[in-house]
């Protein structure tokens, strides 16, 4: 049966090129359940299939997850090596199926950081999914906004001294230029489970002009209604990016 949601979803339009999710509040329903964190992630991925599922029935180009940050270093040894070992879980079962669903995976922040199985199954995946055409799913992996704008600043004072790059020259475009997500545009639509009205150092550049969606469903019990919702809701607003209304 058809929802009756998603229905509304495409009889609105326009639905939003890029949405972006922060995805919290795994280890809240874990505890809420009396069982360890580590059950909220493992979770929390039949959420991330869900919302990849959701995109792409409701035209999604592009879906951003922020899946590991470089905060989440802080967390203790035995979740982050849960954390991990789920990042090489998913990316070795659910290959095949994004590849058969047609999503192109991508991977943001410093993958290369990650333990080396987890970096070589991030790897895979992203040569696996490199024909999908359907839907971009960009996974923040080890990323931190602040950390990314330090980064692409970097890199341009290195073509400052190494390319004669003019300082002058540097402009809103040659910055973005530099970003991770350089390829994509900025996200249209941001979406936060479990209440939190925060941005926890995530695309904190990309999301200058970007509709705030905060739901208080934990990110377990997420699913393509939610995601449906979020988008009916950014349906109904008016974006001006600092004009006034015509
Ligand atoms: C935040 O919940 C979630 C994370 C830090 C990790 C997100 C990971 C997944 C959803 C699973 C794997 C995803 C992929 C793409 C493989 P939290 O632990 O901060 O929850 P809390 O705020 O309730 O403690």
């Amino acid at each position: 049966m058809g929802s009756p949601l998603l229905e509304q979803v495409r009889r609105n339009g326009p639905v939003p090129r890029h949405v972006a999710i922060i995805m919290d509040g795994n280890g809240r329903w874990a505890r809420a359940r009396g069982r360890p964190r580590y059950e909220g992630h493992r979770e929390g991925m039949r959420s991330v299939r869900e919302a990849i599922e959701g995109a792409i029935e409701a035209g999604v180009e592009i879906l951003t997850l922020f899946a590991f940050s470089h905060e989440n270093w802080q967390r203790p040894a035995r979740e982050i090596r849960a954390l991990m070992n789920l990042l090489v879980r998913y990316a070795r079962e659910e290959g095949p199926e994004l590849e058969r669903q047609g999503v192109q995976v991508h991977a943001i922040g410093e993958v290369d950081g990650l333990p080396p199985a987890a970096a070589r199954a991030v790897a895979d995946l992203v040569e696996r999914t490199r024909a999908g055409a359907r839907l971009r799913l960009v996974l923040a992996l080890n990323y931190g906004a602040r950390g990314e704008i330090v980064r692409a600043a970097r890199r341009l004072a290195e073509r400052v001294r190494c390319e004669g790059l003019d300082p002058a020259a540097i402009d809103e475009a040659a910055f973005v230029a530099e970003l991770y997500t350089a390829p994509w545009p900025d996200p249209d639509l941001l979406i936060r489970t479990s209440g939190e009205h925060r941005l926890s150092n995530f695309l904190l550049w990309q999301l200058a002009y970007t509709e705030l969606y905060v739901t208080p469903v934990l990110w377990p019990d997420f699913t393509r209604e939610d995601l449906f919702q979020a988008i009916l809701d950014y349906q109904r607003r008016e974006r001006r990016f600092g004009r006034v209304p015509v």
